[in-house]
């Protein structure tokens, strides 16, 4: 494990985390010549956005990584204000890298080039140049490119902002991964506001998914959000044919521009990172004290169901098990460590609300019955104050597996069907948990050796 040491009391030992600096989005995620290889945007300086390089940690086995620091720097007149987020696939045994160099004059304003990077050991990252430049009808918001490969060539879906000011998925194509064409428009409409970071295409059996971060800018606010559309994309006539019906990924408070990958198993694996957080709450983020600041989420096998996504934590977090152990339906439990993973079993019928309670309100899940709902709860460290978010179920409520750390919630509910990702503060030494729920519950946990 890279974070093998507790450093302090908010440490995320299994998630990835910078030693110092600020994290945003996942980045080049590849299973490249067996190992896994998990890039990310960086401020190697500072805990704001003034920087970004690519940092990248590596593992056989997407648990125990090693922290390799720094791929590629802003070095040149096409990226010198921002090696922006991109993404990474093998061909011909070389590991190809799409990203977005991004450039500010004198009067600050944006230029962004689309820029090429390659190795053949995942060490040294060869900078190739930019391969295509804003193309017309869109302005200089032109970035996060991610490359698939098709039937009979290579695509690039990029987030987008038309000259109308309106968020769009802009789709381009390539025979050898060095000469791109401009194809056409995917997606666009109010339902990606003003712009649209960081879009993904997945490609199914059953269908395809569109995921995507788009955006909204005020003068002193930005909203996002982060979600997929379903449907079908038909190479041949270049279209995403769609209902356009956008669905959130998440429904907790902290997971925003992901990026999925497919692995050497043929697993599609998603990272997120674990923010998508108003500037109030990242400016007074409890970690700042200690030098660094976000984490990405752990990492989730993707599934396709009846125009559902469903996310499951990869199999190889099994590794971090200590011994099972039942929640004998005591009310609450002390634990010197938060490093913990749950499963619930929940009865045919329930007859009670179900309540977990983490560290004295810093985080309640409340299942209620009578509405089939969920309610999360958290204790906001920006504002004060408890926020909620209550979503229903479409069927009854089955199972849920929880991942927690000192500073992180993952719970995943019905097979992964709906997942609330969150980062919470406890500030006080409370160090319980407490369960309130029918004796059918079926409660199983394991504490997580690093
Ligand atoms: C999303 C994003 C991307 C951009 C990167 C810059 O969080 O804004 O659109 O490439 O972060 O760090």
């Amino acid at each position: 494990m890279e974070n093998d040491k507790k450093v302090d009391k908010y440490s995320m030992l299994y998630h990835l985390t910078p030693k110092f600096g600020l994290l945003n989005d996942p980045n080049g995620l590849i299973h490249y010549k067996g190992e896994y290889y998990v890039f990310h945007q960086w401020n190697k300086f500072e805990m704001d956005h003034s920087y970004k390089c690519w940092g990248y940690f590596k593992s056989k086995d997407m648990v125990n990584w090693n922290n390799m620091s720094v791929a590629i720097l802003p070095d040149m007149y096409f990226d010198k204000n921002g090696v922006y987020s991109g993404s990474a696939i093998e061909a011909d045994g070389k590991m190809h890298i799409f990203y977005t160099g991004n450039v500010k004059n004198e009067l600050g304003e944006r230029k962004s080039y689309q820029c090429k990077a390659e190795s053949d050991n995942g060490k040294i990252f060869e900078k190739k140049g930019v391969i295509f430049e804003t193309p017309s009808g869109y302005t200089e918001h032109f970035r996060d490119p991610k490359i698939f490969k098709g039937k009979n060539n290579w695509w690039i879906v990029i987030g987008a902002q038309t000259d109308k000011f309106e968020g769009a998925v802009a789709l381009y194509k390539s025979y050898d991964l060095n000469n791109w064409k401009y194809c056409k428009q995917l997606l666009k409409g109010e339902v990606l506001y003003n712009m649209c970071e960081c879009p993904d295409l997945l490609r199914f059996d059953e269908g395809d998914v569109l995921l995507c971060s788009p955006q909204k800018r005020f003068e002193n606010e930005v909203v996002s959000k982060c979600g997929y559309f379903t449907g079908y994309f038909l190479e041949d006539k270049e279209e995403f044919k769609s209902d356009y019906c956008f669905q959130e990924i998440d429904y907790g408070f902290n997971f925003h521009s992901p990026q999925t990958f497919t692995d050497e198993n043929g697993r599609v694996i998603i990272y997120g990172w674990m923010a998508g957080m108003t500037e109030e709450e990242e400016a007074s983020l409890p970690t700042r004290k200690f030098g660094y600041v976000h984490s990405l989420s752990i990492p989730r096998v993707l599934t396709y169901k009846n125009n559902t996504i469903y996310q499951n934590p990869v199999e190889e977090l099994k590794k971090l098990r200590g011994n099972e152990q039942i929640w004998d339906n005591t009310k609450s439990n002390i634990f010197s460590s938060f490093q913990l993973e749950f499963l619930f079993d929940f009865p045919k019928v329930m007859q009670k609300d179900f309540v977990f309670n983490l560290r004295e309100n810093s985080v309640e899940v409340n299942y209620n019955v009578n509405l089939n709902s969920i309610s999360i709860k958290r204790y906001n460290w920006s504002t004060n104050k408890i926020q909620e978010k209550i979503f229903k179920l479409k069927e009854n409520l089955k199972n849920m597996q929880l991942f927690l750390e000192e500073s992180s919630f993952e719970l995943f509910i019905n097979d992964g069907k709906y997942v609330c990702t969150l980062r919470y503060f406890c500030e006080s030494n409370c160090n319980d948990i407490k369960i309130k729920c029918d004796d059918k519950v079926k409660i199983k946990f394991y504490k997580l050796k690093l």
